[in-house]
């Protein structure tokens, strides 16, 4: 059997109500002010006070200014936030946005450099790291990113419109609180977004070009508790909600262990250049996926066909005929709603070619075929 090595090293608090153990968690570390990034909306919902019962006010402070798809601009301004606040600790409560500018602003805090230097894109010429990461703590409100279990913090660079990433195993959220109960508000639209990011990271890690047969044990887990309880979680069933939360954090443990593939090569960019949600642009971009690596993923294709219990004679169409029936159950859009200009698409197609999970699509990909794929979008 292949070697490999599995590790995350955030502990997990999972279920309805954990996360009111809160406020003991914060206090065990030496931490006297915390930074919680969030934003208006959470705020405003009263989740954020939720989640803060019981924490001495003067302990915190919060900074509501979380964008979605957040840029290198967003993090200089918390880290500035962070200083002033004298904070030494960073509380993420949100999405995917939220973790990733909490980690990003953790990772930021005590280096020289500008955030652009260490940007994964940055290649051989990224810099090294000089000062300690602070530490992190993340309440996820959505079921969808794994955020929350990755060494990944995604960021936009805001001149050249790049989604690239800060990649580093010290920002590991040190525990996240999984509550469903924090997720019972969400809209129909946004857990659909979600729960498809969490497919892709699921699916694009067995399929990626990077093996490890137990990442590939928590993504077909994370497979069957998507086919069979994200319909259902978009019609708000409770029970669904909570497989969704659970699957969608075994999903973001295999990809930060596998990388990802063609979904999020070619989806990072489209959300990037075109700020679209990036839930949206990655389950998109599943079936063509399927179809384009099909000569590569006949095994692979065979295996989650069987464990999924897909019936029919070829295991790649029985995958994308049950990804298309999934989608149409909860109103996934089945095209973009965008036109994208000639300018823009070049400057896509030559993102996606430089993208970390382009490369670690089972089977590689041409300039000519990234373009044709974001035309039939
Ligand atoms: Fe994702």
């Amino acid at each position: 059997m292949q070697g490999f090595q599995f590790g995350v090293p955030t502990e997990i608090r999972f279920g309805r109500g954990s996360v009111s153990g809160i406020a003991g968690a914060m206090a065990s570390f030496q931490v006297d002010h915390w930074l919680i990034v969030t934003d208006e909306t959470l705020v405003s919902l009263g989740i954020v006070n939720q989640v803060l019962d019981g924490v001495e006010p003067d302990r915190y402070v919060v900074y509501p200014k979380v964008r979605p798809n957040p840029e290198t601009g967003n993090i200089r301004d918390g880290v500035t936030a962070l200083k002033a606040a004298g904070c030494t600790g960073v509380l993420a409560i949100g999405g995917g946005s939220a973790m990733d500018t909490a980690k990003a602003i953790a990772y930021m805090a005590n280096q020289s450099g500008e955030i652009e230097d260490y940007l994964d894109g940055r290649g051989s010429d990224k810099r090294a790291l000089e000062g300690e990461i602070l530490p992190v703590l993340a309440v996820p409100t959505t079921a969808g990113t794994g955020s929350e279990v990755s060494l990944y913090a995604v960021i936009t660079d805001e001149k050249t419109r790049i989604k690239d990433s800060l990649s580093e195993s010290r920002i590991y959220p040190k525990i996240a609180w999984i509550d469903p109960d924090l997720m019972d508000g969400l809209p129909a639209h946004i857990t659909a977004f979600t729960g498809m990011d969490a497919l892709g990271h699921a699916l694009e890690a067995i399929l990626s070009t990077i093996e490890n047969p137990m990442a590939d044990f928590y993504a077909i887990e994370a497979m069957k508790r998507i086919f069979k309880n994200l319909p259902l979680a978009v019609e708000r069933d409770q029970l669904a909600r909570d497989e969704m939360a659970f699957a969608a954090m075994l999903a973001g443990a295999a990809m930060s262990h596998c990388g990802a593939a063609l979904p999020h090569g070619l989806g990072c960019p489209l959300s990037g250049h075109l700020d679209l949600p990036h839930g949206l642009t990655v389950g998109i971009l599943q079936i063509p996926m399927l179809k384009i690596s099909k000569p590569a993923i006949g095994k692979k294709a065979e295996w989650i066909a069987s464990e999924l219990k897909l019936e029919g004679d070829d295991p790649v169409e029985v995958l994308i005929a049950a990804i298309d029936s999934l989608e149409k159950s909860i109103e996934f859009p089945s095209k973009l709603e965008a036109t994208i200009k000639e300018e823009t698409l070049a400057a896509m197609v030559e993102d996606a070619m430089i993208h970390g999970c382009t490369g670690l699509n089972p089977k590689a990909l041409s300039k000519e075929e990234v373009t044709a794929i974001y035309r039939a979008l």
